[in-house]
């Protein structure tokens, strides 16, 4: 029983920990494990071989261009794939990665 116990309070730690990485996460935290597979870690690629390369656009392009991903009012015909990215996302999230990406430069 001690033991179901200690097991059930790791776990519960693990899932906190988790949910508290994802809100409280860094733009670099984010950029790195959610976006870098299809960007490239400094941004620098073309995103499945049809994005733009992102690195170094200003902040305020970037900030402009995640929330209307989000908003479903902005891209090309892979948009979708970028909306499902974002969706979760809030203001300061998108923020923080705007300043994230700015500093990468090519
Ligand atoms: C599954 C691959 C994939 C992932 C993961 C991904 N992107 Fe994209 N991204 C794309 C594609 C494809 C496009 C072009 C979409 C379109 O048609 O508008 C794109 C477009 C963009 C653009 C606009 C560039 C342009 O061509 O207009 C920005 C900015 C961007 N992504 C940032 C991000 C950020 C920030 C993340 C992480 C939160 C992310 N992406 C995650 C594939 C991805």
């Amino acid at each position: 029983m001690k033991k179901i116990s200690i097991l059930f309070f790791l776990l519960i730690n693990i899932l906190y920990s988790d949910i508290k990485n994802i809100s409280q996460a860094s733009g670099e935290e984010i950029f790195q494990s959610r976006c870098s597979a299809c960007h490239g870690n400094k941004a620098h690629i073309y995103a499945l071989g049809y994005s733009e390369i992102i690195s170094g656009w200003s902040t305020r392009k970037l900030s402009f261009i995640l929330r209307s991903y989000k908003d479903g009012i902005y891209g090309g015909s892979m948009s979708e794939v970028m909306q499902e990215q974002v969706a979760d996302l809030n203001d300061h999230q998108i923020d923080e990665l705007a300043i994230y990406i700015n500093s990468l430069s090519n």
